[in-house]
């Protein structure tokens, strides 16, 4: 009997992607992530469309990094690379030092310092990576990071590495497997803007193919601090609690521009307050918890369904980027409850429980 077991996202849509017989695959598993209704959600938004999240945080390093960083690490293998490096705000270093481990290369990453949320920080220390803090932002990491790759010594594994969007584009793909059919509507943040390059891409690519029958409208939603491709310019000093999405000057600035205008699509911001707000609401009523940067699509599309920009009987796909556990800080700092600490007897924990 033939396995049906799931084999990795290079495996399973091979034909899509830029590997050949010779290209050794290094693979955890990644891809093949739930695609989640949430009804109570939109009860609480109010309005009339079905939203579902795709749920990334089930990736084998906990965010949707990892379907790029699959084929950026086989190909860099293939290569015959020896060592892969990335600046990162603590997504892309966490994959890349999980993907160098299982290849058996060295793994070098630049992070903002003091500005990583601590699951990241734990992820690419266990995994092994040289880990350089430096003393400035993710946009001055990344440049540091190209002028390393330029000299041909290290393989830069960031999303202006083009496999890295190749792989990221199954996402799109498995949504309309799952939905048997594309969204009308996806939402995503927007940091560096590989990524809505990348469901583009994958979306434009099913509908050539006539696997799918529409193009969604991409809605992407950047942090209002750290809002550049909306505010039409670079911000020097981007700040924002969604750290994963504290970048100034975004390297697929162009291809989230294209993803806008070629799909009917809109870029927009949203406030910290607006994050937390929906940061908090997912959890609560679905069970659904992410990182703050997951928040900005959800708190992009309350703000749509007020404005009455989603007709009825829309059907809204939104990425949740990253698992919320990456980011315990900030979960406790907002979460609004605290345990509660008491006697160990019956009595006190029925007094809690307003039982008498
Ligand atoms: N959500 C999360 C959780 C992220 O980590 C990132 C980016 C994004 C959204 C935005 O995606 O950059 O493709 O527009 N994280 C990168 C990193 C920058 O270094 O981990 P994007």
């Amino acid at each position: 009997m033939a396995s049906t077991a799931w084999q990795g996202i290079i495996h399973r849509y091979r034909q899509r992607l830029p590997v050949t017989e010779a290209t050794p695959v290094v693979t955890l598993l990644e891809g093949n992530t739930p695609l989640i209704r949430v009804d109570n959600l939109v009860r609480e938004i109010g309005g009339d469309f079905v939203l579902y999240l795709k749920y990334e945080a089930t990736n084998p390093t906990c965010s949707f990094k990892d379907r790029g960083m699959t084929l950026a690490v086989s190909k860099a293998k293939e290569r015959g690379a020896q060592v892969v490096i990335c600046a990162s705000t603590g997504n892309t270093s966490a994959s890349a030092a999980a993907y160098a481990a299982r290849a058996n290369l060295k793994c070098v990453v630049l992070l903002p310092h003091g500005k990583i949320a601590l699951g990241k920080m734990a992820q690419s220390l266990m995994y092994g990576a040289t880990t350089i803090a430096i003393e400035g932002n993710f946009d001055v990491a990344l440049r540091i990071v190209r002028e390393l790759g330029e000299t041909g010594q290290v393989e830069v594994v960031n999303s202006v590495n083009p496999v890295r969007i190749e792989g990221q584009k199954t996402a799109a793909f498995e949504i309309c497997d799952q939905l048997g059919r594309a969204p009308d509507f996806h939402f995503l943040p927007v940091g560096n803007a590989g990524n809505i390059t990348a469901y583009w891409r994958g979306y434009r690519e099913y509908h050539a193919a006539g696997i799918s029958d529409r193009l969604p409208k991409m809605w992407g939603w950047q942090a209002a601090g750290a809002a550049p491709i909306v505010d039409g310019q670079p911000v020097e000093h981007p700040q924002t609690v969604a750290t994963a999405i504290r970048i100034g000057n975004p390297a697929s600035w162009q291809g989230a521009l294209a993803a806008v205008r070629e799909s009917s699509g809109r870029i927009d911001k949203v406030s910290d307050e607006e994050i937390l707000n929906a940061y908090r609401l997912v959890a609560r009523t679905e069970g659904v918890f992410v990182e703050p940067a997951c928040a900005a699509p959800l708190a992009g599309l309350i703000r749509s369904v007020r404005a009455g920009q989603i007709p009825a009987g829309s059907v809204v796909t939104a990425t949740m980027t990253g698992h919320g556990l990456k980011d315990p800080d900030t979960a406790i700092a907002q979460a609004e409850f605290k345990p509660t600490v008491v006697p160990a007897t019956m009595e006190a924990v029925r007094r809690v429980m307003g039982l008498g």
